[in-house]
């Protein structure tokens, strides 16, 4: 049966939420599935490459409007979709209740960093306390999120957690990808350099203005050190001030890569350093972090900042460390230890890569999204309250979860 994936982030917009939806879609069993979203520039030429129809709305942010759920339960019928994902659980997720009266018999809600702000913001959490009464499943991505975000869905919501991964054919090492990491060094002018990379959109929680403050310190130990900055967004003007303030010519913006440019990138770097921080009294923190998947999935060492969840990306002093995101000088020390020890590099590289390629699947990801999303399996609570896990369907009552499949246990 066809899944309607409705959500506003997906390609060709970059960002973590975009790269997770489209690696469960793109993987979801045969392909079965019809993307709702939002407009955006290049939209068409991208959803031509698709193996799957993806119906674009005139809007460019799409909310839980009565057009908007008419418009979802239109193509429900005409893809003919019993299920439905939404790529964020805020704000969409909050048409669940009109889509259940309209047929829908499953649907699963996954959650990021962004909705502990919606958790945390009153009058906001409403939307996440219907979210939690009226979807079969929220799923989290770790203990960080889940803390904050389980209190404003409510007793009945059933949390599940759902994580990144990161493709292991679509990341390599400098080794795997000589040619790609040569270019990219050509591009630049960095053949023999030390490259320091952080792939992300360019906002202040990033952290890349405290990497761009690190350098001094880490170019008094490592003279030949360049910080590369990948990525696009309002901080841009910002931090290239920074930069010519703190390490003139030392910093390359390379601006937003497209869909599949960033592998090269970090297969050319030695180190990857995202020194994240938690912002706004709590409201604005990492949820988990794809980049140090990404990163480790290449075999680099990883600095990331203790922001949220993204520790959880790291094994502390063996696949990287993890700095507070605030402190120059503590990712200075950690950037330095790296990039001073090719022993310790190789060390780290290797242990990411196996712990990437072990822990952060995105097609174990994708069946589970895929079991939650079964309509024909009920859920039933697991021994920690609140939990569900999806039970083998039963051969003799198929149809049990469509006609309850909500919020009864
Ligand atoms: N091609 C390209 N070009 N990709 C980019 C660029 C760019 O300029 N900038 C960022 N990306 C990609 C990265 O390669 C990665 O796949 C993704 O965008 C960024 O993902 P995250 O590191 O996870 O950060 P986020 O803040 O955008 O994502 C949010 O949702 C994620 C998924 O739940 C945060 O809450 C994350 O913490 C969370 O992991």
């Amino acid at each position: 049966m066809t899944t309607l994936i409705v959500t506003n982030d997906f390609p060709p917009r970059q960002g973590g939420i975009e790269t997770f939806v489209h690696a469960m879609a793109t993987r979801l069993p045969r392909n079965d599935v019809v993307v709702y979203t939002s407009d955006e520039p290049g939209a068409a030429r991208y959803d031509a490459t698709l193996p799957f129809p993806v119906v674009r709305d005139r809007a460019r942010t799409l909310l839980p409007t009565r057009r908007v759920t008419r418009t979802a339960l239109g193509l429900a019928r005409e893809h003919g979709a019993d299920r439905v994902w939404f790529g964020a659980a805020a704000p969409l997720a909050a048409m669940a209740p009109e889509l259940r009266r309209g047929g829908i018999r499953r649907m699963v809600a996954t959650t990021h960093g962004h909705e502990i702000w919606w958790a945390r913001t009153p009058g906001a959490d409403r939307l996440l306390r219907r979210v939690g009464d009226h979807v079969d499943v929220v799923t989290y991505l770790g203990a960080y999120t889940r803390a904050r975000i389980a209190p404003a869905l409510g007793p009945r919501a059933r949390l599940e957690r759902l994580v990144p991964g990161v493709d292991p054919a679509a990341f390599r090492t400098g080794e795997e990808d000589a040619d790609g990491a040569r270019l990219v060094r050509e591009r630049h002018r960095l053949t023999g350099r030390r490259i320091i990379l952080c792939v992300s959109r360019l906002v202040r929680r990033k952290g890349q203005d405290v990497l761009i403050e690190a350098m001094p310190a880490v170019l008094r130990e490592v003279p030949d050190a360049v910080l590369v900055v990948v990525g696009q967004g309002p901080d841009a003007g910002r931090l290239r001030r920074l930069a010519a303030r703190h390490a003139p010519g030392r910093v390359v913006f390379t601006g937003g890569l497209d869909h599949a440019g960033t592998a090269a990138y970090y297969a050319a770097a030695d180190v990857f350093a995202m020194p994240c921080r938690t912002r706004k009294a709590g409201l604005e923190a990492e949820g988990l972090g794809i980049v140090f998947l990404e990163a480790a999935a290449s075999g680099l060492p990883v600095v990331a900042g203790d922001s949220g969840g993204a520790p959880d990306t790291v094994l502390d002093g063996v696949t990287g460390s993890v700095v507070d995101g605030r402190s120059p000088a503590a990712v200075a020390e950690a950037l330095t230890a790296v990039l001073t020890s090719p022993e310790e590099r190789r060390r780290r590289g290797e242990a990411g890569r196996g712990w990437a390629a072990t822990h952060w699947s995105w097609d174990t990801s994708a069946h589970h999204l895929d079991t939650l999303l079964d309509p024909d399996r009920p859920l039933q609570r697991n021994r920690t309250a609140g939990s569900a896990v999806a039970l083998p369907a039963s051969p003799r009552a198929p149809g049990d979860a469509a006609r309850r499949p909500s919020k009864s246990g």
